[in-house]
């Protein structure tokens, strides 16, 4: 990862080439005087290179340089079999998330049987390119495996499984994972209280707490965060993900942080967005966009991906200006793989790079908003 110190070595190194350069062109002048006096070789100025246009920073390099981590979801069989897709991956991103590969269906598919193989895979890549990993994630209502859905357990009988899952994960990506989404979306669209799912009626409230604390034994190191999304981007219910945290994070609790899905589909406060970020620092957690995508009624038109663009940057931008905000992922980079189509018919076109890994206006205002 560039750190700002390498990125002054690299300044002072090329100033010095330059005093080097002058001076050696000095040099041969007096060189050149004394190989007068020594031989007839005739003198010759040197002509600096044409200084050739730097080439614009990537986003990866404006993200390091920013101590940003600026990431992706990442589509296992596009990692696996596209060199295109991997190429943009590790050429503009720092960090990686598991879009699928870490859900307990596909981790953990039989009870006494863990898959860490594409989840290993991930991590490979990751460390292959010097990038970050997201894990995603480690008690859901969705993508549960039949085994667990149909299980019969009792309180404590739930607590070993999901302790003896997220201790198994969590350990297995020890050091490689450097933050989790430990519990998503528990907060439920509308009324009070929690979602249901299998963790809520087999153990009750205290699943969230519960979970936590054992992925912060299983690796003490990775930041632990609850992930969830409102619809508005920012609205009632992020009110009620901000108080269920904060009152985690005041029981003593081991949580980093909030993890907002920022899944768009209309337009951005980013006033109220900046507060919510403020009241969050206010309750010592940080904030990551953890999934930002910006869907459009496809076939997109030119006005729909400029508005697409204003919103990526301007919820860039936010995250940039905050003091607890050090994340900003998408949920999947090109439209040649992104969930929106499958889920939302008539709708796609939802990230900044087109079906043929091109950039489109959003990359280039998410470029401009990642300068920090
Ligand atoms: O693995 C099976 C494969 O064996 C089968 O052949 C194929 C065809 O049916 O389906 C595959 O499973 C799919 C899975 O993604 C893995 O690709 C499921 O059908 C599909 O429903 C599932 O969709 C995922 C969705 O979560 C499930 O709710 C999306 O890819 C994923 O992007 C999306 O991500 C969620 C986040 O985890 C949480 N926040 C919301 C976000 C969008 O829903």
């Amino acid at each position: 990862m560039l750190t700002r110190d390498v990125i002054q070595a690299a300044l002072i190194g090329s100033l010095r080439a330059v005093v080097m350069m002058s001076a050696v062109t000095a040099g041969l002048g007096a060189c050149s005087s004394a190989s007068d006096s020594t031989s007839s070789t005739s003198t010759s100025t040197v002509v600096p290179a044409a200084s050739k246009p730097r080439a614009a920073p990537t986003m990866r390099e404006l993200a390091d340089r920013g101590d940003l981590n600026i990431g992706t979801a990442v589509d296992a069989t596009a990692l696996k079999d596209e060199a295109g897709y991997r190429k943009v991956l590790a050429r503009e991103f720092n960090m990686v998330e598991a879009e699928n590969v870490m859900k307990w269906e596909a981790i953990h598919p039989a009870a006494d049987t863990y898959d860490f193989a594409a989840g290993d895979a991930l991590v490979a890549f990751a460390r292959r390119h010097d990038m970050t990993v997201r894990g995603h994630t480690l008690a859901w209502h969705q993508q549960n495996p039949k085994w667990l859905l149909d299980a019969d357990m009792d309180r404590a009988q739930a607590i070993a499984v999901l302790r003896d899952h997220i201790q198994t994960v969590v350990g297995h990506y020890r050091g490689q994972v450097t933050q989790w989404d430990v519990v998503n979306e528990a907060v439920p669209d509308t009324g009070s209280g929690l979602r249901d799912n299998v963790w809520l009626r087999t153990i009750g409230p205290d699943y969230l707490a519960l979970a936590f604390r054992f992925a912060h034994e299983a690796d003490p190191a990775a930041k632990l965060f609850y992930n969830d999304y409102d619809s508005a981007g920012v609205g009632k219910k992020t009110d009620r993900i901000l108080a269920l945290a904060a009152s985690l994070k005041s029981d003593g609790v081991p949580i980093d942080g909030i993890g907002i899905q920022f899944h768009v589909y209309s337009s951005l406060d980013f006033d109220k967005i900046a507060k919510m970020m403020a009241t969050a620092d206010r309750a010592n957690l940080e904030v990551a966009v953890t999934e930002a995508d910006v869907a459009l009624k496809t076939p997109a038109q030119p006005d729909a991906l400029a508005q697409q663009a204003e919103r990526f940057s301007g919820l860039l931008a936010v995250c940039v200006a905050a003091p607890n905000c050090d994340t900003f992922n998408l949920w999947g980079f090109t439209d040649r793989h992104s969930w929106i189509p499958d889920f939302l018919p008539g709708f796609g076109a939802a990230t900044p790079f087109d079906e043929n890994l091109q950039p489109k206006p959003a990359w280039k205002a998410l470029l401009k908003a990642a300068t920090r």
